[in-house]
């Protein structure tokens, strides 16, 4: 039978953790607490398109069925309608918990309250639902990776603090893209203002397809010819299209150019100098944390989330991790040294890829 199962958001005031408690309360028996049934965790992801999606599936897969559940997982291809019947699909098979990444950070609100309205508790993961009553939001610190980005690109361009830049924002659907922007704005406002620095080009990249990335970077050429210094880019993948451009032009390795996800193609780049940094979000965090933390709401254990998140509604309880930086000076003890990528597909690829380069 499903339960209707309510969360509620108690401060953590006698706890040692700073932070938020959330724990909940099912009237008559939970999904996950029939006698034979194992928890059943619901995965609804926009797209696979993206490298970095598929690590994360296959990590959240492994580690919900380590931690003894069972999980169904959907992919929308980037199409609200067909994440919406996903979300169906995964109720209709009597999930417990359900995870979300939304292709449309408002359009999703509705999955949230379908949901809500079978008992459903729901852990938004890496990009939040806006306007919902969203219980948990599972993420990295996407302002703070805006801040690093803008901050790298000041600190390294040829003059460092001056010079001109194309900026590529993501999706204008996905809140990510949104608050990175709002990171990167924070650093580079002052030098904008004192005229240090002149955005020469800037536009949103639909869905964060990199052939868009690349159209932006081509307007911008037809425009300013080689007349900018940097490629501010939101992620790797937009990262790529722009650096595409950039390669026809004759202009690769010659503009710098910021990334984002550790993509093993990105970290290619790196080492072979087309691209100047990218950001590391490991997996291993952000996944283990959303599997855990789906796991014990399943079993209807209490969790302690040591942040939170206003979506426009209610303050989100959430678990935000710690992005790091990554340059050829730690790809070592970064990406390689946890196993992301091995120290071979970066070296090798890289040496490949800049025989390829013009
Ligand atoms: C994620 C990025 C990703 C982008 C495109 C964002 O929400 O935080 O890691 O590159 O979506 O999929």
């Amino acid at each position: 039978m499903n339960a209707r199962v309510i969360l509620v958001v108690i401060s953590c005031v006698l706890s040692v953790v700073t932070g938020l408690v959330l724990s909940h309360r099912a009237e008559g028996e939970a999904h996950a607490g029939g006698v034979n049934k194992k928890p059943l965790i619901g995965l609804s992801l926009d797209t696979l398109k993206e490298a970095r999606w598929q690590s994360d599936r296959d990590m959240i897969v492994k580690h919900v069925k380590e931690l003894g559940a069972d999980i169904l997982d959907t992919a929308a291809n980037s199409d609200d309608s067909v994440q919406i019947g996903d979300v169906e699909k995964l109720i209709t098979n009597k999930i417990d918990v359900l995870i979300i990444v939304p292709h449309d950070g408002k359009a999703m609100a509705k999955a949230v309250s379908m949901a809500h309205d079978a008992g459903i508790p729901v852990i938004a993961y890496d990009r939040i639902v806006r306007d919902s009553d969203l219980d948990l939001y599972v993420s990295f610190d996407n302002t703070k990776i805006g801040v690093l980005q803008g901050q790298y690109l000041v600190d390294h361009l040829p003059t460092p603090g001056k010079g001109k830049i194309i900026r590529i924002y993501g999706a204008k659907t996905d809140d990510n893209a949104r608050m990175l922007k709002e990171g990167q704005d924070q650093v580079l406002a002052p030098y904008i203002a004192r005229g240090d620095i002149k955005v020469v080009h800037e536009d949103w990249a639909d869905d964060w397809k990199p052939e868009v990335a690349k159209r932006i970077v081509n307007a911008a050429i037809t425009e300013h010819g080689g007349d900018f210094d940097a490629i501010l880019a939101s992620n790797d993948g937009t990262a790529g299209g722009a650096i595409q451009a950039l390669t026809e032009e004759g202009f690769a390795g010659k503009k710098m150019v910021t990334g984002q996800d550790a993509e093993l193609v990105a970290c290619q780049r790196i080492i072979a100098g087309t691209q100047a940094m990218t950001i590391y979000k490991p997996p291993t965090v952000e996944a283990v944390n959303a599997a855990e933390l789906a796991v014990k709401l399943a079993l209807h254990k209490p969790v302690i989330a040591g942040q939170s998140v206003n979506n426009g509604k209610v303050e989100v309880p959430s678990a935000l991790s710690e992005p790091i930086v990554v340059t050829p000076a730690n790809m070592e003890q970064t990406v390689v040294k946890d196993g992301f990528h091995t120290h071979d597909e970066v070296y090798r690829g890289a040496a490949a890829s800049a025989q390829k380069s013009p």
